[in-house]
């Protein structure tokens, strides 16, 4: 019986001399929504690219429903919304989600169906046959996320998805992320805005390639002596330099 969806042991990314990722460790377990926290260069997409198999360690594993990484057996069942958009410029909303969907091997029924309630998900029905070359940031942040979701997967990636994405759309995310965990979905995630682990069952707070703490976002602040997540980062990461 699998009971992670994810498992870090020790794993090491170097960039030339720079280590991106410190032997992190980490579990995930099945059916959660997890959140990788850290202000930019903590190493959270380094880590998520990793276990997407798009990167490989130096050191240590990491493995995806019970498969070591990188492994493509896992991809159909993997869906992986990068940081920087993956998108077709010049082909519509639909056409990059009619794409995605072909790549999966989904047929054209069954496609338009995901593109229909995926969209509603994200507000862009009536965008659907704009060029992606012609909506905003935002907007086309939304439709990568669409895409990463046309297959349905039961684990999904998502790097920095509310970034650029207005308060009310936002709490819609959340929402359906949610609601994705109630039909057994595991999401991990990362953040930038602390405000947000609130939303997450389990966080991991990271600082220069480093787990500073994981756990709950109350276990996190209470190991911290803090009352919010941003005051214990601080705490946190001041007594890490402490030690060192
Ligand atoms: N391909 C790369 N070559 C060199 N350094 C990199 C590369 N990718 C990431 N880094 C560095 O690794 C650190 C962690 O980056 P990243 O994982 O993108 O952090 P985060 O997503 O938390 O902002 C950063 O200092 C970044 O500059
Ligand atoms: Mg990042």
């Amino acid at each position: 019986m699998q009971t992670f969806a994810v498992e870090v042991k020790g794993l090491t990314k170097k960039f030339g001399s720079f280590t991106a990722l410190d032997n992190l460790n980490l579990n995930i377990a099945l059916g959660t929504v997890y959140g990788l926290l850290g202000p930019n260069g903590a190493g959270k997409t380094t880590a998520i690219k990793i276990l997407c198999g798009l990167l490989r360690p130096n050191g240590g594993e990491g493995y995806v429903l019970g498969k070591k990484v990188p492994n493509r057996s896992i991809l159909p069942e993997i869906g992986y919304m990068p940081q920087e958009t993956a998108l077709y410029l010049d082909l519509t909303v639909h056409g990059n989600m009619a794409l995605y969907g072909d790549l999966f091997g989904l047929s054209r029924s069954r496609i338009a169906e995901r593109e229909s309630e995926l969209l509603d998900f994200v507000a862009l029905q009536k965008w659907k046959d704009s060029l992606v070359s012609n909506l905003s940031g935002g907007m086309k942040h939304r439709v990568s996320l669409a895409c990463s979701m046309i297959h349905e997967p039961k684990l999904l990636f998502l790097d920095e998805p509310t970034v650029g994405v207005d308060p009310e759309l936002r709490a819609a995310f959340w929402e359906y992320f949610d609601l994705l965990k109630k039909k057994g979905v595991t999401i991990v995630l990362t953040t930038h805005y602390m405000d947000e682990a609130q939303h997450c069952d389990r966080i991991a707070l990271l600082r220069q390639g480093q787990l500073l703490a994981e756990g709950t976002p109350g276990d996190v602040i209470k190991s911290a002596g803090a009352t919010n997540l941003e005051e214990a980062f601080l705490a946190l990461a001041k007594r890490e330099d402490g030690r060192s």
